[in-house]
């Protein structure tokens, strides 16, 4: 099973991302994870990525396809992928489905988070994330026990750069304006489940699963 879990910045994909690699015994794929761990380590990608991150903007086609072929040629995405966060562009979905149907395989479904936009700046300003573990938590929703120390890994809690005010009210335009048609695509395919995203996590996986089934 190859799913995409797509949906605008805040809608919950990482969340629900954790639980569902777990119970359908998925490899888990966000390309905003990668990009972030390339740059805590200082690696040459990390550092390419950052200016567009830090100001909300989409990293470069060609370079997030690379990424991402790469990574689904090892062994471990062999046997079934969530990707979440890509495709974002219309070119990056046809490049993945090119990619996938010269492999004799393609994408099962794309699980579309809905979500009101006016709940993801409250999502997004409130959340915090583990440098470490990138464990998630939101300081109304779901507050961290400790203010600082992530209690599974020990690693720092903290704001991540592109959720301040100014970053994240960019990705949201950014998501309108390019990420949109992405769900058209899928949808014109036939690959396209809408799944109401504003309940708690425990509901919006409920129906995930129903979907899946
Ligand atoms: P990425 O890391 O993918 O960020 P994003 O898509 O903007 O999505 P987020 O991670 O912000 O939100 P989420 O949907 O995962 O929500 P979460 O579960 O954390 O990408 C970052 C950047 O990398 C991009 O801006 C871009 O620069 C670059 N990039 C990545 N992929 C790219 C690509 N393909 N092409 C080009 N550039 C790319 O939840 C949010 C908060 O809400 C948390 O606090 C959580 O606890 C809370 N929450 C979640 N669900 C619920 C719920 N049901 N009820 C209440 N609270 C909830
Ligand atoms: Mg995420």
């Amino acid at each position: 099973m190859i799913v995409v879990l797509l949906g605008p910045p805040g809608a919950g994909k990482g969340t629900q991302s954790g639980t569902m690699v777990k119970k359908y015994g998925l490899c888990p794929i966000s390309t905003g994870d990668i990009f972030r761990s390339n740059l805590n380590a200082g690696t040459a990608l990390g550092l390419e990525a950052r200016s567009y991150m830090s100001e909300g903007l989409l990293v470069p086609d060609e370079l997030v396809v690379r990424l991402v072929i790469d990574r689904l040629s090892q062994p471990d995405a062999q046997n079934g992928v969530l990707l979440d966060g890509f495709p974002r562009t219309v070119f990056q979905a046809e490049e993945l489905a090119g990619f996938l149907a010269a492999h004799g395989k393609s994408v099962t479904c794309c699980l579309l988070l809905d979500i009101p936009e006016k709940e993801l700046m409250v999502r997004l300003t409130g959340r915090r994330v583990c440098r470490g573990c990138s464990s998630v938590w939101h300081l109304t929703f779901s507050p961290p026990p400790t203010d600082s120390v992530c209690p599974y890994c020990g690693g720092e809690i903290h704001q991540r750069d592109d959720d301040g005010e100014a970053a994240a009210s960019n990705r949201l335009r950014v998501y309108q304006a390019q990420t949109y048609p992405v769900i058209a695509w899928y949808e014109e395919r036939g690959l396209l489940k809408k799944i109401p995203a504003s309940g708690s996590p425990q509901e919006v996986e409920k129906t995930i699963n129903k979907a899946l089934e």
